[in-house]
């Protein structure tokens, strides 16, 4: 089935463009010159993924740990994807419709005015991340998140489809789409961010890197505790087992489905009416 898929020849999904062999969203593709270029500080907190391997999931986690368990989130003043900015998406995502009628995109992000230690998340792959992490002359902390090729095709599959791509001038080709159609393209990686094996094989290449944490979505499932202890001493941080309790229990399912401030609300403005919520199930199948 996968040779077959593999051979016949799909058109390239309208709102993708090609920028260094994968396929990106069109208007992350004006970003990249720049992006690659950021200045990356040692103490920057990352976390990597590619979509839907439990990036939110991870952001709540990391966040708790570098804010001493404040499970609050800064009495949910703001979002999660605020706090804790979408490297390739520098924009709040409220305003999308502003941001589609934008003739040219604002040049200078506010990356440089954050200040330490700043914490974004990227779902770019190992070769087009920011040049100095390549090349290692900045060491932050980068956490991976991984996540098995099934149920990662499936929430993407959902979470494509339920976009509205319109406020940004865009067309979404798999809106009306079902699961084996979006499935022939995620297979030849001509989905936003490119190719799933590439992108799980080249951190994994890198995970001994003393810099990088390579984490499984699944593994999340079954000890939730353990792996926040494990992020906690990656990031260096020293808490107490109650402040680690506090944390496990805000960054369940349930805890975060709850909670507006980290389950994506503010991707609303660019979903559709039907869309399937962000936290759709959560487990593995
Ligand atoms: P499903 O669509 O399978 O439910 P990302 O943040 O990378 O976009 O990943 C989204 C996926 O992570 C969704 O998967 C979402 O439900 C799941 N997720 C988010 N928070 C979670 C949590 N606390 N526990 C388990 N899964 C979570």
């Amino acid at each position: 089935m996968s040779e077959k898929i593999q051979d016949e020849e799909l058109p390239l999904p309208s709102y993708l463009r090609v920028y260094k062999n994968t396929f990106l969203l069109k208007y992350t593709v004006t970003y990249m010159p720049e992006y690659e270029k950021l200045k990356c500080r040692d103490d920057d907190v990352y976390v990597m993924s590619y979509p839907k391997c439990g990036t939110t999931w991870m952001q709540a986690i990391v966040w708790l740990v570098m804010n001493d368990a404040d499970v609050a989130f800064q009495g949910g003043s703001k979002e999660l994807d605020e706090l804790f900015l979408l490297l390739e998406w520098p924009f709040n995502n409220k305003n999308m419709a502003e941001f589609g009628k934008l003739k040219k995109l604002p040049e200078c992000p506010d990356w440089e005015a954050r200040p330490s230690p700043r914490l974004f998340k990227t779902h770019m792959n190992f070769q087009l991340l920011p040049t100095q992490i390549v090349k290692r002359t900045k060491t932050p902390k980068i956490v991976y998140v991984s996540r098995n090729p099934k149920d990662t095709a499936v929430s993407f599959y959902h979470f494509t489809k339920g976009f509205d791509l319109s406020p940004m001038g865009m067309h979404n080709d798999f809106a009306n789409s079902t699961f084996p159609e979006f499935y022939k393209y995620y297979m030849q990686g001509k989905c936003n961010y490119g190719e799933y094996w590439q992108h799980q094989v080249d951190f994994w290449k890198h995970r001994h890197w003393e810099n990088i944490l390579f984490v499984k979505y699944e593994d999340m499932k079954k000890d939730l505790k353990g792996e926040v202890r494990r992020v906690t001493n990656f990031l260096g941080k020293n808490l107490s087992e109650e402040k680690i309790d506090k944390i496990v229990e805000a960054t369940t399912f349930s805890s975060m489905k709850r909670n507006n401030t980290v389950n994506n609300t503010a991707m609303k403005a660019s979903r559709t009416q039907d869309a399937t919520p962000f936290m759709r199930k959560g487990a593995p199948r």
